[in-house]
């Protein structure tokens, strides 16, 4: 059994899900971060369980013609991205791999999985940007968490969100320290100031940006808000919220508008859409037009068709589809964002779509005799409850699109969906967050009926 603290000499073999090339010492698995596939070099074993370690990369003696030199400074301690050190085309193949062996072997499947679709300028790309604030030797730091802790990273240059988001977030960290205005202290549960979120408009200038404290007000909210509209002009909305508990959840239950609207505009695929600060929006816009041209593809719509866009957030895929289809009703759990999809539905003169606030698993069961054609599909990362599944397979609904962040989850509910007669007949990864391992999945699935 090899030893913790040791040195040694290994060849990486494989990747896991998150990106940490694998190695083999005397048959025993270590996952090392920052190797690739193809590597030899030396590693320090830092941890070891009962059936695998893990370790450092110490020396590269072999390199592989995918290692790339990062371009972010923060690289080797941030826990934004870890795909930094592997070219770009090597990332795309990386997930396309990491789908297909995910697929077959978690859920049994062996499909037609397609290249991934990337982007051309993998940089820059996040709509939404969460900061968390905490001091460090006494001064305000405001930036991302290091690799797996709450220590934070204090930001000079991020390559994955709006140069205008870092320095928003920098404008108003000078601000809150002219102003004593303290950082939130996690461990001792003091000081104010928790997170800034700032969200970008794709087509829109429109920029909001929500500031969380510990603290019921928001100390000189006024001169605060002055200082940052009257700096940047394409912020449109400005909002406090309050979060006193001790969680990670970021946002807290109370919300108050301090300027201009709860929402920043924008636009997918020619559809119009208001976003409030609550609601989910697909953080990288680009690729979600390209991740919705593919699903509608998959779908094959007809004029007569009647549409169940299931989690469906503000309703964009929804609204996206209902021009090509006879109606489409949509069901969320957030009834914020459920109010953003009425109005978006309203602001594009569409009355095909109807909306209904609730969880799916229990929604889906009072439209199970409907005649549903085709249902797109989109949960967050743990994937479809049972009794969703259930209803649907009951239901015979005999296309479907499921649209997945998360490939481990996609398997067990394929493997579902297979074993109730549907088949998978095609999977498309994108890469909605270039320079980590995320991957973004769309399934074409039909029902073919038990044999
Ligand atoms: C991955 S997002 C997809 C949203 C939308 N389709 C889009 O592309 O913007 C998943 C959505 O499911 C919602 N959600 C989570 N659990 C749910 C449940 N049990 N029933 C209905 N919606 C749920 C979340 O609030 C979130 O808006």
């Amino acid at each position: 059994m090899p030893e913790k603290n040791e040195f040694y000499e290994v060849e990486f073999i494989d990747m896991t899900h998150d990106g940490m090339g694998v190695c083999r010492i005397d048959g025993f698995p270590v996952f090392v971060p920052k190797a690739l596939k193809g590597e030899k070099g030396i590693i320090k074993l830092t941890k070891v369980n009962t059936n695998l370690g893990f370790g450092r990369l110490m020396e590269i003696q072999h390199k592989s013609p995918f290692r790339k030199e990062p371009i972010c400074d923060h690289y080797s301690e941030c826990g934004g991205c870890n795909l930094m050190h592997m070219d770009y085309s090597m990332q795309l193949d990386f997930m396309k791999y990491r789908t297909a062996e995910t697929l077959r072997k978690l859920g049994k499947i062996s499909t037609k999985v397609n290249d991934t679709v990337g982007m051309i300028n993998p940089y820059y790309y996040r709509n939404k940007a969460v900061i968390p604030f905490g001091e460090e030797n006494g001064k305000m730091i405001a930036g991302l968490y290091k690799s797996r802790s709450h220590d934070i990273i204090d930001m000079k240059k991020c390559y994955i969100i709006p140069k205008i988001t870092t320095d928003i977030v920098k404008f108003l960290k000078n601000i809150f320290i002219e102003l004593n205005i303290p950082a939130y202290n996690e461990s001792l549960g003091t000081g104010v100031i928790r997170h800034v979120i700032v969200r970008n408009s794709y087509k829109f200038d429109d920029i909001s940006v929500t500031i969380v404290t510990l603290t019921p007000k928001l100390p000189k909210k006024d001169l605060i808000i002055q200082r940052l509209v009257s700096r940047y002009k394409r912020v449109v909305s400005v909002i406090h919220n309050h979060n006193s508990e001790n969680t990670n959840i970021v946002l807290g239950k109370k919300s108050k508008v301090l300027f201009g609207d709860d929402f920043i505009r924008d636009e997918i695929n020619g559809v119009l859409f208001k976003v409030s600060h609550r609601s989910f929006y697909q953080v990288n816009p680009q690729q979600t037009e390209s991740l919705y041209k593919k699903a509608i593809e998959y779908a094959e719509l007809t004029p007569n068709d009647i549409v169940i866009d299931a989690y469906c957030g503000i309703g964009t895929i929804a609204l996206s589809v209902a021009k090509d289809c006879k109606s489409v009703l949509g069901v969320e759990v957030v009834k914020q964002a459920i109010s953003d999809a009425d109005e978006n539905a309203l602001a594009n003169n569409i009355t095909n779509a109807k909306f209904k606030v609730g969880k799916a698993e229990e929604v889906i069961k009072t439209w199970s005799n409907y005649d549903i054609d085709v249902l797109f599909v989109d949960p967050p990362r743990k994937g479809c409850e049972p009794a969703f599944l259930e209803t649907i397979a009951e239901m015979k609904i005999p296309r479907i699109v499921y649209i997945s962040c998360n490939v481990a989850t996609l398997a067990r509910d394929l493997n579902y969906l297979q074993s109730q007669g549907y088949e998978v007949q095609e999977v498309t990864p994108f890469d909605m967050f270039p320079q980590t391992s995320h991957i973004e999945v769309v399934t074409k699935i039909r029902y073919k009926g038990q044999e």
